[in-house]
């Protein structure tokens, strides 16, 4: 697998793997740790989003010359994302466990279907494009501060 697709996936599985931790958690009323972990996963998605969002989508656009297609879904989405975010944010300081399974159970569904389309087209799709991918990949581990 070549460096963008593979790296950016497995950013994909770790913010993953964080999130079910902070959701049985809650499931199990640990607040405590579910506000460690809570944590621990808004901040490693954000950082996922803005190395998208100021590296990766600009240098798929440049490459491709789609300005209004792809990236602007994905830019929505994203949006949508941290919308519900926010309201987990809420759910957590509220400890209110039925809300918060609630919107996390949609925030599950909407980051598969959204990390599946990067993962599927436009992940490969940047790469094709590109004439610089070890360059973009190295910015984009720096940006998410892992090797
Ligand atoms: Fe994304
Ligand atoms: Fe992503």
């Amino acid at each position: 697998m070549s460096t963008i697709v593979e790296f950016m996936t497995s950013k994909h599985r770790e913010c993953d793997d964080i999130f079910s931790e902070a959701e049985s958690a809650v499931a199990k009323e640990n607040w405590d740790e579910a506000t460690i972990k809570w944590q621990a996963f808004t901040d490693e998605l954000e950082l996922h989003l803005q190395a998208e969002e100021t590296i990766l989508f600009p240098q798929f656009e440049q490459a491709t010359g789609m300005t209004a297609g792809p990236t602007q879904v994905m830019r929505m989405e994203h949006e949508q994302m941290r919308a519900l975010v926010n309201d987990l944010n809420k759910d957590l300081i509220d400890n209110n466990k039925i809300s918060f399974l609630g919107n996390s159970e949609t925030l599950m569904v909407l980051m598969q279907q959204h990390n599946m389309k990067e993962e599927m087209m436009l992940y490969p799709m940047t790469e094709q494009h590109l004439p610089n991918v070890t360059e973009v990949s190295n910015a984009l581990r720096q940006h998410c501060h892992s090797s």
